[in-house]
């Protein structure tokens, strides 16, 4: 997609940006607000207590149903709509395929996308003040997909899903929507990308079918609600202060303007800037959320710069993942007494980046990511050396590029912190077993690994520092 950062390009621009920018910008004036608001704020509700007959759950369908029936070319359409996320079909239409993944855009853009899908559902279900309902499924509770999105009879449910879910009988497991490593930095760019990977990707590869792959996911109706969750993570992370902030010293991130169509057919533009309040700028805010952080960019407070520098570049042969566990040993023999440093120190946070991670297809197949467990250690999420997901989704899919487009290939990067000072002591010799573990649903509780459709290869494996320093 054009414009694409790969993540160093971005963290470097980051911290390039920062540098001599940690001054206080005094507000001129306010960011605009985007056009034809509400005037009062509505709020985005948890599904998991909204029952089939709620009529949030109600004016859902009469919507989706109304934009299934338009014609494809009204970009209010179902179909234009899911295109405006991803798609192969052609003629490429105004603001097709321009979803933003693997770049630091990604909250932005999805928040924007939900912004006006929220509106063309308002319109079609006549119900001024509807909100987007969010999938919690971080809450035990709520892991199965919500109960009114697997009734056949619905314009809610789609044959397009793995086995079990349309049955109730799948659910998420408990790595799969781990929340905490990503909530850890302070830097936008890195919880970003790392909640962009666990619980985004790995849920949508989980759920399969239409979801699991780009140019297809937006056309299940649960993709809105999985996203109303991840928009809402940036509040939380945000919420969450210690120096979290917006990249608002980025004029990069802040101006870039995107391209939607509100509920009239108009097409419309914004910027992050238009986006960066969800209350004051787009009149909604998410049930049982601490206050928001409201951001401004013509006033901000740049708490910290960032650099990041690989610290070990691991030579390995590229590392294919199957059916089946891979492990590799990572030598650090020669960084031990840094790595006991670095590992705990709070201003320095180490990061596994798996760089060139291509396959030909979706491959259907999660992999759980353990680094520095010592044979026979309980692999599973709860671990120490559990450092998340390899969950591709969005890139690295050579048959999933749109027309037109470069294939980019896919990064994660990890929190390897914990993991790093755990593996140390189990493994005094200095050589950190790096473990891909393939997963899938619970089904019925149970882990199922589903058929591998596609072997994934990971070209680069390093292990990089992000530094945080006051800023001024
Ligand atoms: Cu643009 Cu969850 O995807």
């Amino acid at each position: 997609m054009p414009g694409r950062y790969t993540r160093r390009e971005v963290l470097a621009t980051g911290a390039r940006a920062s540098v001599g920018m940690s001054a206080i910008c005094v507000p001129l004036l306010e960011a605009p607000r985007a056009a034809a608001r509400r005037q009062t704020t509505v709020v985005r509700r948890d599904v998991g207590g909204l029952s089939a007959s709620d009529p949030i759950i109600v004016a859902y369908k009469t919507a989706v149903q109304a934009m299934k029936a338009l014609p494809a070319s009204d970009p209010r359409s179902w179909t234009y709509q899911a295109a405006i996320h991803g798609t192969f079909a052609t003629p490429v239409q105004p603001a097709w395929n321009t979803c933003e993944h693997g770049s630091y855009w990604f909250w932005p853009w999805h928040r924007m996308y939900l912004h006006f899908f929220e509106r063309i559902i308002r319109k079609y279900s006549g119900k001024a003040d509807w909100a987007l309902p969010y999938w919690n499924y971080e809450a035990a509770t709520e892991r199965q997909l919500p109960a009114p999105f697997r009734d056949a009879s619905s314009p809610l449910y789609t044959s397009n899903r793995g086995p079990g879910w349309n049955s109730g009988a799948a659910s998420l497991s408990a790595g799969t929507v781990d929340t905490s490593s990503g909530f850890m930095p302070t830097d936008f760019t890195t919880a970003s990308s790392i909640l962009e990977g666990t619980p985004h990707g790995a849920v949508h590869v989980n759920v399969g079918g239409w979801m699991g792959s780009v140019p297809t996911a937006a056309q299940d109706p649960i993709f809105f609600l999985h996203h109303a969750n991840i928009d809402r993570l940036w509040n939380l992370w945000l919420a969450q202060g210690g120096g979290r902030t917006d990249p608002l010293g980025d004029s990069t991130w802040k101006n870039r303007k995107f391209t939607f169509f509100d509920e009239n057919k108009n097409q419309v533009q914004l910027t992050p800037c238009d986006v960066l309040r969800c209350a004051q700028q787009l009149d909604y805010t998410y049930e049982n959320e601490p206050p928001e952080v409201n951001l401004y960019c013509l006033k901000f407070i740049l708490p910290w710069k960032y650099l990041v520098f690989v610290l070990i570049h691991f030579p390995l042969p590229p590392i294919e993942l199957l059916q089946r566990n891979t492990i590799v040993k990572l030598d650090v023999r020669k960084y031990r007494e840094r790595l006991a440093k670095l590992a705990p120190s709070k201003t320095d946070t180490l990061l596994l980046k798996l760089d060139d991670v291509v396959a030909a297809r979706q491959p259907g197949v999660v992999w759980q990511v353990f680094l520095g467990a010592p044979k026979g250690a309980n692999l599973t999420s709860d671990s120490p050396f559990f450092i998340g997901n390899v969950a591709l989704f969005g890139m690295g899919i050579r048959n999933e590029t749109p027309k037109g487009e470069k294939f980019m290939p896919a990064s994660f990067t990890l929190l390897a912190d914990r993991a790093v000072q755990a593996g140390l002591r189990a493994n005094p010799n200095g050589i950190l077993p790096l473990q891909f573990v393939p997963t899938g649903p619970l089904v019925k509780g149970r882990q199922v690994v589903p058929k591998l459709r596609s072997k994934v290869t990971i070209g680069k494996v390093s292990l990089s520092v992000l530094n945080q320093k006051r800023s001024g």
